[in-house]
C-alpha cells in the first residue's frame, strides 16, 4: 500500500488512534520522511478510503493517474469504515469512499460520512435505482445473484419464487440464510411480496434443501458437480473466477459443471437481484475537485470496463465490454427496486430467516 498523505498532524493523530495501526504507521514515516506534516490539502492528490482488495482496483487507478495527473492514495479498510470515519470527524483526509455491498455503503451514508453530489457524468451513466436520490452515493458494478443449474439440466429461465416449488425437493444448495448476500436477497423478496409471503417462501426453500445451508457460494457449484444438488443460488462473479481458473484446477472444474440463469422476481418488470460496489463523496473531503473527477472517471468507458472484468462484475453503465465468461451469461436486467428498499428490509430478512430455522 503507498500511503504519503499530506495532511496536518492532528489529522493523522486521529486516524492512527482508531485503527489499522500498521497502515498509519507507514504513512506517518512517510509523512516524516518528506517533511510535509504541516501542509494543507494539497493539489494533484486524492485520498481513496476503500474496502476493496487494493490488487483489484489499483489499474483502474493507475489508469486515471495516468490521465489526469492527480495522485490517488489508497487506505485499504477491510471493515470498521464507519468507525474509522467516526474517530477522525471533520479532520477526515477522506475524499472518496468506496465499499461493496449496498448495505455497507448505505451504513456510510446513514452515519453521516458522505456528502451530497450531482454530477451529470454520473446520473448519465447510472440508471436512477442504482443510486441515491439524493446523490449521496453511486452504485459503480453489479453483482448478480443468480441460479448455477448443472449444466445438463433442462432449464432455460428461473424465477426466485421458483425456488419453494417441492419439484425441487431435495435438490438445492446454497449458503447461510444469514449471510449478507443471502439477507439482501431475503429481503428484495420482502420489498416485492410483504413478510408474510416472504416467510412462506423460506419455509419452502428450506424444505427444499439438499444439505445444510452453509459454506461459500462457490460451494454451490463444487456440490452440483459431486451431485449433492442440482441448482443452487450464489452470485455470478464466482462463475467467472472458476471458469477462468487454471484447467484441470479443482475451481475449474466447478466452474464447468454449472451454467448460468439469471433469474427474475417474478412481478411486472421484475428483473434479477443485485448487489453493488459502489462509491460515495466523504462529507469533508479536503480534496473536492479531485474526489469529483475520479468517481466521474470511474463511470468512464474504459474504467467500467477495466474495473468490471477484474473482479468479473458487472458494469454499472450500459454498452461497455464485459469479460467473455460474464458475456456469456447474456444480457444482466437489474431488478429496478431501489436499492435502499433492500437495505430497509434487511433486519427483517434475517429475522425471518431466523424464524424459519433457515441454517438448522
Ligand atoms: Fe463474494
Amino acid at each position: 500500500m503507498n500511503i504519503r498523505f499530506r495532511a496536518p498532524r492532528a489529522a493523522l493523530a486521529v486516524a492512527c488512534s482508531a485503527l489499522l495501526l500498521a497502515a498509519c504507521g507507514g504513512q506517518q514515516a512517510d509523512t516524516a520522511a518528506t517533511g510535509d506534516q504541516a501542509a494543507p490539502a494539497a493539489t494533484g492528490e486524492v485520498n481513496l478510503y476503500t474496502t476493496r482488495e487494493p490488487g483489484l482496483i489499483q489499474p483502474l487507478l493507475d489508469a486515471f493517474t495516468a490521465e489526469s495527473g492527480i495522485k490517488v492514495n489508497t487506505v485499504l479498510l477491510k471493515d470498521g469504515l464507519v468507525e474509522r470515519l467516526g474517530a477522525e470527524g471533520e479532520r477526515s483526509v477522506a475524499d472518496v469512499l468506496m465499499t461493496v455491498d449496498t448495505g455497507n455503503l448505505l451504513d456510510v451514508v446513514e452515519a453521516g460520512h458522505t456528502q451530497a453530489l450531482q454530477s451529470e457524468v454520473l446520473e448519465a451513466a447510472i440508471p436512477q435505482h442504482l443510486r441515491g436520490a439524493d446523490g449521496q452515493w453511486f452504485a459503480l458494478s453489479l453483482r448478480d445473484r443468480v441460479l448455477y443449474a448443472d449444466k445438463d439440466l433442462d432449464l432455460e429461465s428461473f424465477t426466485y419464487e421458483e425456488l419453494s416449488d417441492p419439484k425441487w425437493k431435495g435438490r438445492v444448495c446454497i449458503r447461510s440464510g444469514q449471510h449478507p448476500y443471502n439477507t439482501s436477497l431475503f429481503a428484495a423478496m420482502i420489498a416485492h411480496h410483504g413478510a408474510e409471503y416472504t416467510e412462506q417462501w423460506l419455509r419452502g426453500v428450506k424444505a427444499n434443501l439438499a444439505r445444510k445451508a452453509a459454506g461459500g457460494d462457490r460451494d454451490v457449484a463444487r456440490d452440483i458437480l459431486a451431485g449433492i444438488c442440482d441448482i443452487g443460488i450464489a452470485n455470478a462473479y464466482y462463475v467467472g473466477r472458476m471458469k477462468n481458473a487454471e484447467p484441470g484446477s479443482e475451481q475449474h472444474q466447478w466452474g464447468e459443471a454449472i451454467k448460468v440463469i439469471r433469474p427474475s422476481f417474478n412481478v411486472e418488470g421484475g428483473g434479477t437481484h443485485v448487489n453493488i460496489s459502489g462509491a460515495a463523496l466523504a462529507a469533508h473531503a479536503p480534496n473536492r475537485d479531485n474526489a469529483v473527477a475520479l468517481m466521474e472517471y470511474l463511470v468512464s468507458d474504459e474504467a467500467q470496463s477495466l474495473y468490471a472484468r477484474a473482479n468479473y462484475e458487472y458494469p454499472v453503465k450500459a454498452g461497455v465490454e464485459l469479460d467473455p465468461v460474464v458475456a456469456s451469461f447474456g444480457e444482466l436486467h437489474a431488478d429496478p427496486l431501489p436499492l435502499g428498499e433492500v437495505v430497509a428490509n434487511r433486519r427483517e430478512a434475517s429475522a425471518i430467516a431466523d424464524k424459519v430455522g433457515f441454517d438448522n
